[in-house]
């Protein structure tokens, strides 16, 4: 007999699951949560159906509901009622994430509470970081965006931030965020960096959830050309040399080579299943096209085949539930 036959006479007895490959546990998944500062209820997400933004009230009990559901992490956004120039509701100490946190490591001391570390949400031009003129244009001022991280990062880890995830993609951003908490009494909080981030459309739906599409230019400058996979080794390549703890590729399903070649650095990769992917499964489902469960179940499959260790997904919660059953 071939090989093959038998292999496939075990499948037809469906004896085939002990030989799987890739098993999903609910350790694994981490659920992105926004908190908007000017919300008094939970405010659904239009282009983001069964997503919401909450009130800093519900901090606490979301805490708990989600770590009764087996969520172990959270991804946290702010939205502040307050964007200026200089991002400066971004580190204020009664900040909408730092209440967030702060709430939400109280109810619920072992979530693993990491916070999303860029200005975007927070400057009334929407980029990711301090903007200067340069012969007449707009563009990122580099080191001056950096001290703004220094400050967020040392912010996020006072209000009890169990890891920062810095997202702004700047030149040395990984080694100055860990400047920062190193010399705060910080040295133990890990930096998930937003190592490989590609200038996507998938995160159209997210700008709208978030309230940070900017008013000028767009984010290719600071964000990876979806054409450049060696590049975007590359950039992660220096943020584990600039001290990284762990590498994120985002968005996930477009970029599966990507995270397996960021995963022959060594250190844990991060995937990010981002807005567009949520809302691109969400609308088919909706329209009878796709089976939700069954797709979503296979993009998240894919992507821990292809070597992420952890995996940011709007649904997580649903995983949990569908890994249960
Ligand atoms: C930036 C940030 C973005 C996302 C995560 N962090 C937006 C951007 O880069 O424009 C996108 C996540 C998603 O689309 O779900 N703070
Ligand atoms: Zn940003």
């Amino acid at each position: 007999m071939y090989p093959q036959t038998r292999m496939r006479r075990l499948r037809r007895k469906n004896l085939l699951p002990i030989f799987t490959e890739t098993r999903l546990s609910p350790e694994q998944f981490c659920m992105p949560v926004f908190f908007d500062e000017a919300a008094e209820e939970q405010t659904p997400i239009p282009s983001m159906p069964g997503q919401v933004r909450y009130p800093v009230a519900d901090a606490a009990s979301l805490a708990e509901e989600l770590v009764s559901e087996g969520i172990c992490s959270v991804l946290l956004f702010g939205i502040p009622k307050v964007k200026d120039e200089k991002a400066s509701s971004a580190y204020a100490a009664d900040g909408i994430i730092q209440k967030a946190v702060a709430e939400m490591k109280q109810a619920a001391p072992d979530l693993v509470v990491i916070t999303d570390l860029c200005a975007c949400e927070y400057t009334s031009h929407g980029h990711c970081g301090i903007i200067r003129e340069c012969s007449g244009t707009p563009e990122l001022d580099n080191d001056a965006s950096l001290r703004l991280m220094q400050k967020i990062a040392v912010s996020q880890a006072r209000a009890g931030a169990d890891m920062v995830a810095p997202s702004c993609m700047l030149d040395g951003m990984v080694m100055a965020i860990r400047d920062a908490l190193d010399s705060t009494g910080f040295s133990h909080i890990p930096i998930m960096s937003y190592s490989t981030k590609f200038a996507s459309c998938l995160y159209g739906p997210f700008r709208d959830a978030a309230d940070s599409g900017f008013s000028f230019g767009d984010r290719s400058s600071y964000q990876m050309n979806p054409a450049n996979g060696r590049e975007a080794f590359r950039e992660s390549e220096l943020d584990a040399a600039e001290g990284a703890d762990i590498l994120m590729v985002k968005p996930a399903g477009f970029y599966l080579d990507v995270v397996a070649r960021v995963k022959t650095l060594g250190l844990p990769v991060a995937a990010y299943q981002v807005s567009g992917e949520y809302s691109m499964i969400k609308a088919a489902a909706a329209a009878g096209y796709l089976d939700e469960k069954r797709t979503v179940l296979e993009t998240i499959t894919s992507i821990k085949r292809a070597g992420a260790d952890f995996i940011i997904t709007y649904y997580a919660r649903d995983i949990l539930r569908w890994l249960k059953e």
